[in-house]
């Protein structure tokens, strides 16, 4: 453990992320020992909460989205860390109070704690605090971590990050894209640039084309009225994918450190281009299917509402590494299968079916590979067999791998910015993806029917390159039906 003695304070301490995500990825920092005995989290919210009873109703939260069993002894070590304090965030005078609170853990510490705010809230509040701390003296020197959506579009990101920059040293400012942390796409680096196995074939003499899929079985659930106003393509596509684009189709950048990692992802982006968004963009929607709901049917969304749930384009990243390699990418609601992977398809040799590099992010983790053998027992037919490291699908490895939170915090805490994303990143995705709307504002929207792969034209896209969207079972796949049932 290195993390220095922290005071990380939560807005937003009684939301879903908080209790979900963040809290969980503490209690399992504390599991580990990577959490420093005189740290503190500092709940901030408006609810009738004392320290005592927001302890109270945590041990459900952390029985249900940790990645360890609950231990008795390391959960009251968990408990000490935590306090509450009531107040509202929109208001400076709780301030001050806080400002008390924070003296009086450093005199009872005996130490001076850095601190690290955590605004776990609407990026539309994000300003608002920010003034109150710094008016409050505690913004100097201190870290911040915004979460995703960094503003609506391209101007209020701008806005805020610049509000943001007056206030707080724009090194100690960590904007979460969570997809960034997840063990595959930090394994993604590793695949590629050291193994000479993957390493050698990654260019366009070598791959036909490249697939980013992130499908999901749910629907909008009780969110109607954020997603209604946001469509698949900003939630989704702005943030995580082109993040994860970025690194399958980066060049390799001098050292991991931050700087190097993000300048290679940004010329990534930089280099991609939707050259006909016109025809290449294919945008849907949701319909009914038996007793689930068509998308203008769900709570919360407007019953003439154009906004899609589901996006399939095709790009380029026009770099000499990757010139004219098709990629597409596709993400959608109440689609047959929950599934986050990276598909690289190698050209055909010898006309025989063509290799394939599966990259499993989520919900199974680990790499297939598809290559050609003869059947045995024939004269020379061949057949198709794979390799299948499926990482999740083994239990000491799914237990020690930290879940993207645990690995984010852990990493503010060490003030290591590699797994976060740079402004230049942001300001470049809602470039891409403003230009894309822009230029495709009168592209169908076509329906497609609830638990099924998507609008047919997503299909097309690929068709008119020989080529299908991956759909294969693979060992993972197996594993978790084994284990729902
Ligand atoms: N949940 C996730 O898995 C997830 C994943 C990625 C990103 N995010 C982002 O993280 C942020 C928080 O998400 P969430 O899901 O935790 O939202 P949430 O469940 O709605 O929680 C929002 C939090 O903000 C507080 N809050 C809202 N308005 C307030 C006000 N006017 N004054 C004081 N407190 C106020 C709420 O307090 P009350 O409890 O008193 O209402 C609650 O603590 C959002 O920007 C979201 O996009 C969330």
């Amino acid at each position: 453990m290195n993390n220095p003695n922290t005071i990380i304070t939560i807005f937003g301490g009684t939301g879903d992320l908080t209790y979900r995500k963040l809290l969980p990825a503490f209690y399992n920092l504390v599991h580990g020992n990577k959490f420093s005995a005189s740290s503190h989290i500092v709940i901030v919210g408006r609810r009738d909460f004392t320290t005592e009873s927001y302890r109270e109703q945590l041990r459900p939260w952390i029985e249900s989205n940790s990645r360890y069993s609950v231990n008795d002894a390391v959960f009251d070590q968990f408990l000490n860390h935590i306090h509450y304090i009531k107040i509202t965030f929109t208001e400076f005078e709780g301030y001050p109070h806080l400002r008390d609170f924070y003296s009086s853990l450093d005199k009872s510490d005996g130490i001076v704690h850095q601190h690290l705010f955590y605004f776990a809230v609407s990026p539309s509040y994000f300003v608002t605090i920010a003034n109150h701390l710094n008016k409050a003296g505690l913004a100097d020197e201190a870290r911040l971590i915004i979460e995703k959506p960094f503003g609506n579009d391209l101007k209020s990101s701008i806005a805020i990050n610049e509000a943001l920059e007056q206030l707080f040293n724009p090194e100690n400012i960590f904007r979460i894209d969570h997809y960034l942390a997840k063990e595959m796409v930090q394994n993604i680096l590793t695949l590629r640039f050291e193994n000479a196995l993957f390493e050698s074939v990654w260019n366009a003499d070598m791959i036909d084309n490249i697939q980013i899929s992130a499908t999901e079985t749910v629907g909008v659930e009780s969110r109607g009225n954020f997603y209604d106003t946001v469509g698949a393509l900003k939630d989704m596509i702005q943030s995580h994918l082109l993040q994860v684009l970025s690194i399958v189709t980066m060049e390799k950048p001098l050292s991991l450190d931050a700087t190097d990692l993000h300048t290679m992802q940004e010329n990534a982006l930089d280099a991609f281009t939707i050259r006909n968004p016109q025809t290449d963009i294919v945008y849907g929607q949701y319909t009914e299917h038996k007793d689930s709901k068509s998308y203008i049917n769900e709570d919360n969304v407007n019953s003439q509402s154009k906004t899609e749930t589901f996006v399939a384009f095709k790009g380029y990243v026009e770099t000499p590494r990757l010139h004219n390699v098709p990629i597409f990418v596709r993400t959608g609601k109440r689609m047959h299968r929950r599934s986050t992977e990276v598909v690289v398809e190698l050209k055909s040799q010898e006309h025989a079916p063509r290799n394939l590099i599966v990259i499993k992010i989520q919900p199974d983790e680990g790499v297939y590979v598809r290559f050609n053998m003869n059947k045995p027992g024939t004269d020379g037919e061949k057949q198709t067999v794979y390799l299948d490291f499926c990482k999740s699908c083994n239990y000491v490895f799914r237990q020690e791998t930290p879940e993207a939170y645990e690995r984010l915090l852990n990493a503010a805490l060490n003030n290591d910015h590699t797994l976060f994303a740079s402004f230049k990143q942001v300001v470049q995705c809602w470039t891409l993806v403003e230009s894309w709307i822009e230029a495709s504002q009168n592209n169908p929207i076509h329906d497609y029917k609830a638990y099924t792969d998507g609008p047919q034209a997503s299909h097309d896209l690929l068709k008119q390159h020989h080529t299908t969207w991956f759909s294969e079972q693979v060992l993972g796949d197996v594993y978790e039906i084994e284990h729902n049932e």
